[in-house]
């Protein structure tokens, strides 16, 4: 049985479907704070808990661990540095604590797969777009924001508990900003707003220049990187770091390709407004992902352009309901913000 934390967020939700399809047990731990997305399954149960508290009991029968829960991006990191500190650096090690304590317990290796994410790289340092610096995953690398900086002291933590104990097998997998549909909808990611946008006002506005580097990577893509991993030689992969890239795009470049997807799909014309009022896309990373071609053989191929065209039909067939920009579930530091943290003090 595979354990995925988090499970029932957008990345999890594609994942646990595709385990379940492969034949899968699966075991989803989620605070459920954007609800349950799966319908009843036999393989799958579904636990409601907080990853803050870790409970044994949910390792128990466990062949691999997905860790995906935690805050998923810098405006939630920002607004709720506390919260962000604990689920994404306290919870992964105690989980990592359990679980190589189990594999210890049962004389077997424990793969324990985490959600890194290649914004680890982000620096001012190297934010220079004119002369943009190609990060691989053996550079020196010491991230500021919030939640990039938790995600790289997560890392570390995991290497610590590894150097004490071999059985115990994490990998850092560092993804790209994500794009695509799937059953737990995201709309505040780059590609995904864009055709949010796009779809309800036949315009995109890029805050900013638009200079700054984006590496993106599709929701399949990162659940198939997941599985690949799951049963790659654990020689190959302990310890290691492995960034999930399909390209890098600077921002404008970005929004001038999704309309132009849309205008020859569908006809509508999209207009490209930039704002420079705000400085929305100073961050900027490019990311080399060929480490685990290299490695694994493994690659993130598909681009955007099927992922623009299904998100545009869902919402044409109103699966997200009339008014998705106004749905504060869609967009995690409003749904954060509006329900999860509502009335506890900042
Ligand atoms: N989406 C991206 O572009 C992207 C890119 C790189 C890395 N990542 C990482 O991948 C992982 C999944 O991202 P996502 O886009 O699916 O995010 P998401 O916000 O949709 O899902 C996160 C899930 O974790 C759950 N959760 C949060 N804190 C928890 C806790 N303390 N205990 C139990 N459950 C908790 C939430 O309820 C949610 O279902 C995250 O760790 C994120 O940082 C995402």
């Amino acid at each position: 049985m595979i354990l995925v934390t988090g499970g029932a967020g957008y990345v999890g939700s594609v994942l646990v479907g595709e385990l379940l399809a492969l034949g899968e047990r699966v075991r989803v731990v989620d605070t459920l704070w954007f609800g349950n997305p799966f319908p009843p399954h036999e393989r799958l149960e579904v636990i409601e808990g907080d990853l803050r508290q870790p409970q044994t009991a949910w390792l128990e029968d466990i062949d691999a661990i997905v860790h995906l829960a935690g805050l998923s991006n810098d405006p939630t990191a920002d607004f709720a540095p506390e919260l962000n500190s604990e689920s994404n650096v306290y919870a992964t090690r105690q989980l990592a604590e359990l679980a190589a304590a189990k594999s210890r317990a049962d004389d077997k290796e424990l793969r324990y797969l985490f959600a890194s994410t290649c914004s680890v790289y982000y620096a001012p340092a190297n934010a220079d777009e004119a002369n943009v610096t190609v990060m691989t995953e053996d550079m020196p690398i010491a991230p500021t924001a919030n939640y990039s900086k938790t995600k790289r002291l997560a890392e570390i933590e995991l290497l610590r508990i590894a150097d004490k104990n071999p059985l115990f097998v994490p990998v850092l997998l560092r993804k790209g900003t994500i794009f695509g549909l799937g059953p737990r909808m995201r709309f505040d990611l780059v590609v995904n707003v864009f055709t949010l946008h796009a779809w309800k006002n036949q315009q995109l506005t890029v805050h900013g220049h638009g200079e700054a580097w984006r590496p993106l990577l599709h929701i399949r893509d990162a659940a198939d990187a997941y599985i690949h991993l799951l049963s790659a030689p654990a020689d190959k992969i302990r310890g290691e770091a492995f960034n999930l890239v399909h390209k890098n795009y600077r921002v404008l470049e970005l929004a001038h390709w999704v309309a132009e997807v849309i205008e020859q799909r569908y006809g509508v014309e999209i207009r490209v407004k930039r704002d420079r009022s705000t400085n929305a896309g100073a961050r900027s990373y490019y990311v080399n992902g060929e480490k685990i071609q290299r490695t694994l053989g493994f690659s993130a191929d598909r681009g955007a352009a099927e992922a623009v065209v299904s998100i545009w039909d869902a919402l044409e067939r109103g699966d997200f309901g009339i008014e998705p920009d106004k749905d504060p579930r869609f967009f995690n530091i409003r749904w954060l913000r509006e329900t999860v943290m509502a009335g506890v003090p900042a």
